[in-house]
């Protein structure tokens, strides 16, 4: 019998990294790639030193409570870690970690997408295509926002959020921020900071979310932060669905307050409220911010590179708790 630990593998992941787990570990893998709910989950730990979830593969408190005594570690294949009780695991001395740095430029070029393909009407082009509807061409038609040269704010300028801002300026954007601890000049570059999020939201023509869902981030976008954008604005979330009150949103979205919104997240994904799909002026996507052949790898060698370190006795890289 091998005494290579047993990894849970929540998801099917790219070829290379389940032939690097099968050649190191014994996994446990989900070749149909079905969402697992928590009692399949807790049973199929059993007898497990670790598991490999997505954020698909929510880990509450009351999950981690089951989990076997023989599971050491939850190796995250995400950088968001929302699904997972960190302080539940931490209490149970299981180790936590996550996959930072290597979805920042696949996500910046989500949170591009979506500021252009929400400022120039990208969705209802492509529907009127489709349906063979484009009948004419004529200066007023399709006429959307232009973001050369205006205001980018960024709420939560770490990793995702400092590359994104890199990829504004190719726009000549003038880069706004708001962040609990200031940049230094060097990671600034420019940009100009903003104590809080309701001195940052006045200077925002776009503003791209790149916070985590925390209980304090629950509903940060609400209506009334909302009123603080100046009319016109473009509303950008690649982070995650909580974090945008998305009765207020849809309302900013009817009255005009708002120009558009692009969103790659939403609340309860991926059941969306079907509320959206009647509001034009929102460009949607599926949670593909890191859905790249480049940086799904890269998730799954980082992730593994965190599950080395700790069988091998020492400290993974990127634990969180
Ligand atoms: C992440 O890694 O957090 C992405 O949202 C995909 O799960």
């Amino acid at each position: 019998m091998s005494d290579k630990p047993v990894v849970v593998v929540g998801r099917k992941l790219p070829e290379a990294v389940e032939g690097r787990l099968a050649r190191d570990y014994r996994p446990k893998f989900n070749p149909e790639d079905r969402v697992r709910e928590a009692a399949e989950l807790i049973d199929l730990c059993t007898g497990a030193d670790a598991i490999m979830p997505c954020h698909s593969e929510h880990l509450p408190a009351e999950v981690i409570a089951k989990l076997p005594e023989s599971l050491k570690i939850i190796a995250n294949y995400s950088v968001g870690v929302d699904h997972v009780d960190l302080a539940a695991a931490k209490d149970r001395g299981i180790v936590v970690t996550n996959t930072p740095d290597v979805l920042s430029d696949a996500t910046a070029e989500i949170a591009i997408l979506c500021m252009l393909g929400a400022a120039r009407r990208a969705s209802e082009g492509n529907r009127l295509v489709r349906a063979g509807q484009w009948k004419s061409w004529s200066p007023a038609f399709m006429v959307g926002t232009q973001v050369t040269g205006k205001r980018f704010g960024v709420i939560g300028m770490g990793r995702v959020g400092q590359v994104t801002a890199q990829r504004a300026r190719g726009f000549d954007m003038e880069i706004h921020y708001t962040k609990r601890r200031r940049l230094d000049s060097a990671q600034e570059a420019g940009a100009i900071y903003h104590q809080t999020v309701e001195d940052l939201l006045p200077h925002c023509d776009v503003l791209s979310l790149h916070c985590p869902a925390t209980p304090e981030t629950l509903d940060l976008m609400n209506a009334e932060r909302l009123a603080l954008l100046p009319d016109g604005a473009i509303l950008v979330n690649t982070a995650r669905g909580a974090i945008v009150d998305q009765a207020a949103l849809m309302a900013a979205l009817r009255t005009g307050k708002l120009a558009a919104a692009g969103l790659d997240v939403y609340k309860d994904e991926p059941h969306i409220d079907p509320a959206f799909f009647e509001i034009e002026n929102a460009f949607l996507l599926p949670h593909i911010g890191s859905a790249t052949s480049e940086t799904r790898d890269a998730m799954g060698f980082r992730a593994l590179d965190n599950l080395d370190a700790f069988f091998a006795g020492g400290e993974p890289r990127d634990r969180v708790a």
